[in-house]
């Protein structure tokens, strides 16, 4: 397996259905043909079959940002991993610092979405990231090493194939404050050596693992220059087409 580039936005809540489409017909155009990275945009679920028309028979593949652990049920306002299959959906953010920090999302929930997402067939990109204080104290590498080990707690090697690791330090996100290329390139080396040891050293050398936090047209291409860093989770940059282009522009051939 070989290791792919992926750059992937994360609009979070922004974009109604008509401006979503606007945005992918832009960012569709000035990507066309383009092969040295996969393309993902995780748009707000209600924004979805729009995204998934204006995408249609293009590079660009669409994601969402959360799936329930349940097939379905008294889960009020929860979207389940059928509904997003049925929807063209190719991927889903799992576990984002957002969802952590103000909707409880927890290791052991991040665990179940990641299964329930892996056995419906979509690709899951989970999400890992310490706080300032937590790097302050210098728990970073324990920290990003417990959130890995339960957030793929019974995932086997083969559905591991269908994972990225996002790395986002939340002190990065939205702030303007990007990590430094050797802070990123520190701890996704780290979490590629514990898919070694968790997993194999084929799975660690095909896993693709991101960094997101503040990644931008100008700090992209040293960020994906790093060894270990296969990609990016972009928010801010990837709401505006020329931005989000550069980023895309920036893998190494
Ligand atoms: P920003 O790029 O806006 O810092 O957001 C990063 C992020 O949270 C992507 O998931």
């Amino acid at each position: 397996m070989e290791r792919r580039y992926v750059i992937a936005g994360n609009w979070k809540m922004n974009k109604t259905p008509s401006e979503a489409k606007a945005l992918l017909e832009e960012i569709v155009k000035a990507n066309d043909g383009k092969t040295a990275c996969d393309i993902v945009l995780c748009v707000p679920a209600i924004d979805i079959p729009a995204a998934v028309e204006a995408t249609k028979g293009t590079n660009v593949i669409i994601g969402a940002q959360n799936v329930h652990f349940k097939d379905n049920g008294a889960y009020t306002g929860e979207i389940s991993a059928a509904m997003l299959k049925e929807c063209g959906v190719e991927y889903v953010i799992i576990g984002h610092s957002e969802r952590r920090q103000y909707f409880g999302e927890t290791d052991a929930t991040v665990n179940l979405r990641t299964a329930q997402a892996l056995a419906n067939g979509l690709k899951a990109i989970v999400c890992v990231g310490e706080t300032l204080e937590e790097r302050k104290d210098n728990i970073t590498f324990d920290l990003i090493a417990i959130q890995i080990k339960r957030a793929f707690k019974g995932i086997s090697e083969e559905d591991m194939k269908n994972v990225i690791i996002a790395y986002e330090p939340v002190w990065a996100i939205g702030t303007g404050e990007t990590a430094t290329n050797e802070q990123a390139e520190e701890v996704c080396a780290f979490i590629r050596g514990l898919i070694a040891e968790l997993y194999s050293v084929d799975l660690a050398n095909a896993i693709t693992i991101q960094y997101g936090g503040s990644m931008n047209a100008k700090n992209a291409a040293e960020l994906l220059a790093m060894d270990n860093i296969d990609g990016g989770l972009i928010g801010g940059a990837s709401l505006k087409a020329p931005d989000f282009t550069t980023i895309i522009d920036s893998v190494k051939a």
